[in-house]
């Protein structure tokens, strides 16, 4: 199901309702579709309802509503079914796994298109992950005798080699020092080339947002404050109204824009 140049891939969201127990986090959203080939970064102050969000689109909360990826409506799928089109880091790693890097990476992959597979072909695809995120020199250590960058690092290596149609990322680089978030950011760019995915990447560093995303969603307690290029959607108002922070927007030498913040009011 992954994107060709002509027909991109297209993810509907309409009327999307999730919550906890009698408690509703997000009501009725709706969102102009995500397509192929393009990052979106979902943006927005803590407890916005940014990884529920992301957690429903996974199928991994209940929601009420139409997720749609081209003809295929993914609410109401198991999660094995959604696992096949879906693929969700999560914002909280799991501590004490008993696996090395490459085993978890190896068994991410086989659970989801293990049967597809031979074993040297499965084995080669973990390898590469770990190669293209610069951690082949951890394959066999054990996850829980890894720093914590070093752990979000193996566990985005357990989402790429899935190559899932659509990738949910939920702050992948909030562990990573300055070299590999931006190692992090290029490779999500380069397979949103390649493979013509949609990637939704949940990031509290705006200007990082700006930069590497062709879209940026804005939510505010569950809805949507603001939604298009990062141009359009982080102004000064926008940043004022969500965050509560005087902040400027501007442009660096390069052109890239840059949040500068003055205060918080
Ligand atoms: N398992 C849960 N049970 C009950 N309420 C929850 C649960 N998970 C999250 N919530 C609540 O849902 C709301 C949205 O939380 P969510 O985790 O989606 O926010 P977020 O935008 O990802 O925030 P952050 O930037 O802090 O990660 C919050 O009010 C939170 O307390
Ligand atoms: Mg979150």
């Amino acid at each position: 199901m992954q994107g060709t140049g002509e027909t991109l891939l297209q993810l509907h969201i309409g009327r999307l309702s999730v919550g906890y127990g009698r408690r509703r986090i997000i009501e009725a959203l709706d969102l102009p579709a995500l397509e192929g080939g393009t990052v979106t970064a979902l943006i927005g102050p803590n407890a916005a309802g940014k990884t529920t969000l992301l957690r429903a689109l996974a199928g991994l909360v209940p929601a009420k509503g139409s997720i749609r990826l081209d003809d295929v409506e993914l609410t109401g799928l198991s999660v094995a079914g959604h696992a096949r089109h879906v693929t969700y880091m999560p914002q909280a790693l799991p501590q004490r796994v008993a696996l090395t890097v490459f085993e978890a990476t190896l068994s991410a992959l086989m659970s989801s298109r293990g049967d597809a597979l031979s074993a040297a072909g499965a084995h080669a695809r973990a390898l590469d992950a770990l190669a293209r995120l610069g951690i082949s020199d951890l394959a066999m250590r054990g996850l829980d005798e890894l720093s914590g960058g070093q752990r979000q690092l193996a566990s985005l290596a357990q989402s790429i080699v899935r190559e899932p149609a659509v990738l949910l990322l939920d702050e992948p680089t909030s562990a990573l020092d300055i070299h590999h978030q931006l190692r992090v950011m290029q490779l999500v760019a380069e397979l949103v080339r390649e493979r013509s995915i949609i990637v939704v990447i949940v990031l509290h560093d705006i200007a990082q947002a700006a930069r590497y995303a062709q879209r940026v969603v804005v939510l505010q307690n569950g809805a949507v404050a603001a939604d298009g290029t990062p141009e359009a959607a982080i102004t000064p108002e926008t940043l004022a109204r969500v965050y509560r922070v005087e902040a400027r927007v501007e442009r660096c030498s390069h052109g890239f824009l840059q949040v500068i913040v003055d205060r918080a009011v």
